[in-house]
């Protein structure tokens, strides 16, 4: 008789790898469930988007001036929802929202750990139909007790507890970790479940792919110029030209990139010098599952799980993916930063 493959569902993954943890309350495996099932919600209201008059913008921005479209606001109450009754967390920073939320009902004001979201990331998307995601991370907060504070976001990315992100795309997928590996699940409309799909992913050391917005190419820094000229120019050995792919989604960009290899850009550009994503919302988390995956995100010259944030909004260039892609351009922004400090110093000029 053949026998048929078990499914390991989300929640059964959770509680499993809970059990691996003889101290563990509960309250991070709390998070998690409660994360995929506000995702769930999500994707239903993703996938009726161009049925409902959901689409379409509200005409306000948000804290960093992108316009907001309505599935972003409901996502964002319906992540924040699901986080709040459930008392597991103490507070809640968005890229939606100004400043952070804390949750100060009798259950959650103590509890121990704080949550930051993008909750629609991608949303230039929504109206085309292309992959759209939502992104988090988890941190052990600061502060002792009582309602959290802003130090308990203000952490470096290296301390996050866990970090992932939804992708709803052609299917929509989970993919987190916890600081032990990454994995990935597909949600099973039919049953309504995330099932393990993707267990323990590992980036390729290096890919073909390098995902930019290359409409910048002016604005870049020399170094990166010259580093896209690199990706485009012909070498056998390494496999160029690679190809271009940008979504314009960074859940997709960083996803393609997680499985395939390649790396994703956002580098810093004249009038933009910190580049566009921002630091807690977006780059700390996708680099943890980056490094995770075992390849390296950083925003030029350092790691960035290392840089100490000061503000909840703060932006950062980004280079993450495939660890020889990403060392590379490293390598162009090394170079090119030595090259100007040399000719910035007197009698250094080499002579023939
Ligand atoms: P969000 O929709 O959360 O504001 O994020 C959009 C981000 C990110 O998803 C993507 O990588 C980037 O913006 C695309 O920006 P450009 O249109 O400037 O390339
Ligand atoms: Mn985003
Ligand atoms: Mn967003």
């Amino acid at each position: 008789m053949k026998t048929t493959k078990k499914v390991i569902t989300l929640d059964e993954f959770i509680y499993e790898r809970e059990r691996d943890f003889p101290f563990a309350t509960g309250e991070l495996s709390g998070l998690l469930r409660d994360i995929g099932f506000a995702a769930k919600i999500v994707n239903r209201e993703v996938n009726k988007a161009g049925l409902v008059d959901i689409l379409g913008t509200t005409g306000i921005s948000n804290t960093t001036g992108d316009e907001v479209k309505k599935l972003d606001l409901f996502a964002n109450e319906q992540f924040i929802t699901s986080l709040q009754v459930s008392g597991e967390c103490c507070g809640i920073a968005s890229e939606e929202m100004e400043t952070f939320l804390p949750i100060n009902t009798e259950d959650a004001k103590n509890a121990k750990y704080v949550v930051t979201l993008d909750p629609l990331d991608g949303s230039s998307n929504i109206d085309v139909n292309v992959g759209i995601g939502t992104i988090f991370s988890i941190y052990r907060r600061q502060s002792f007790f009582g309602p959290c504070t802003l130090e308990d976001f203000l952490q470096k990315g290296s301390r996050q507890v866990a970090a992932g992100y939804i992708f709803y795309g052609s299917s929509t997928m989970m993919v987190y970790t916890t600081g032990n590996g990454v994995n990935g699940f597909t949600l099973d409309p039919s049953i309504g479940e995330f099932c393990l799909s993707h267990p323990n992913i590992k980036i390729p050391e290096t890919g073909k792919i390098y995902s930019v917005n290359q409409g910048n190419f002016l604005k870049f820094d020399q170094a990166i110029k010259d580093y896209i000229t690199y990706c485009q120019s012909e070498d056998k050995t390494t496999g160029r030209p690679y190809s271009l792919r940008y979504i314009g989604s960074l859940v997709a960009d960083v996803h393609r990139s997680l499985l395939y290899g390649g790396i994703f850009m956002y580098p810093a550009s004249k009038g933009a010098p910190q580049g566009k994503l921002r630091l807690l919302f977006e780059c700390f988390p996708m680099s943890f599952i980056i490094e995770q995956a075992g390849g390296k995100a950083s925003d030029g010259q350092r790691r960035i799980l290392d840089i100490q944030p000061t503000e909840l909004h703060q932006k950062c260039p980004v280079f993450l993916g495939s660890t020889q892609m990403v060392e590379k351009v490293e390598e162009f922004i090394r170079q090119a930063r030595e090259a100007s400090a040399a000719s910035a110093t007197p009698g250094s000029a080499v002579t023939a």
